[in-house]
């Protein structure tokens, strides 16, 4: 696992606009991985601003959702199909064919899920994966105690991942309590692993993922077992990790031109 620190969240988000931007160019219609939440604008920002200023073409990617809640009607704003297509998909330029997700609102939610992984297995699969952190570790919606084996599938969102989301809610009551998530197994299987965590309210957790056992206690420690996970922090993020100058040594000794 490689862990960046990085001054804050807007460089995090060049450092892996940067880093998307390399993977387009050595393969166009690259299948993308988006989370949604708040930490991952930056990047969404920065791989706009590269397209629009024509330093990376981006008009073949594929993107592909981590999650969604379940029972928010289709074209609800906070649906997360409705937030890629806002804060990823037509920024890009892209269409809604080159997007997709899984089904939140179908009646066989089991069948739905796993129409999605098979989905992403005759997509290639996903080359590069944004993950978000909650701060209970969580990563998609796979919280504690999840199964590093995990498949995609229903799970029930923890009070304190509600009480988090309420934010992009009127109230709390408007939160759904059920997602569907990309599995910790359906997740290992992108080619590449990109957490991004930024702010003091995530340090705990990011010090467990990346100094911690292995354990489904916190799910995000599964980018362990992943061969290539690069986890970018800012500051606070990292300000409970004991190797921070370790990781600040590494990054500035390497070699420009392996990217992350
Ligand atoms: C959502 C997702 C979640 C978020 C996490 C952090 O698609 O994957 O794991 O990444 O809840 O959310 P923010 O970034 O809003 O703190």
């Amino acid at each position: 696992m490689e862990v960046v620190i990085v001054k804050d969240a807007k460089a995090g988000g060049e450092l892996i606009a940067d880093g998307i931007a390399g993977l387009l160019r050595r393969k166009p219609d690259a299948l993308l991985g988006v989370a949604t939440g708040s930490t991952p604008l930056p990047i969404y920002d920065a791989l706009t601003a590269r397209v629009r200023a024509g330093s990376v073409d981006a008009s073949r990617a594929r993107i592909a959702q981590l999650d969604e809640y379940v029972g928010l009607p289709a074209g609800h704003p906070e649906s997360y199909r409705s937030t890629v297509l806002r804060q990823v998909v037509e920024p890009l330029g892209l269409s809604a064919d080159q997007f997709m997700g899984p089904d939140g609102s179908a009646e066989d939610v089991q069948a739905a899920c796993e129409a999605y992984d098979k989905a992403l297995a005759e997509a290639g699969g996903v080359d590069l994966q944004i993950l978000g952190i909650g701060t209970d570790g969580h990563i998609g919606f796979n919280e504690p105690c999840s199964s590093l084996a995990s498949r995609t599938r229903i799970k029930t969102l923890t009070e304190q991942t509600r009480v988090d989301n309420a934010r992009f809610f009127d109230d709390i009551e408007q939160v759904p309590h059920h997602v569907i998530t990309q599995g910790i197994g359906t997740i290992l299987e992108a080619r590449h692993l990109v957490l991004l965590a930024t702010g003091e309210g995530k340090a705990e957790a990011v010090a467990q993922t990346v100094e911690g056992p292995v354990a489904a206690l916190v799910p995000a420690s599964a980018l362990q077992l992943h061969p290539h996970a690069t986890v970018v922090v800012d500051e606070a993020a990292a300000s409970k990790l004991k190797l921070a100058d370790y990781f600040r040594h590494t990054f500035a000794n390497k070699p420009a031109w392996q990217g992350i």
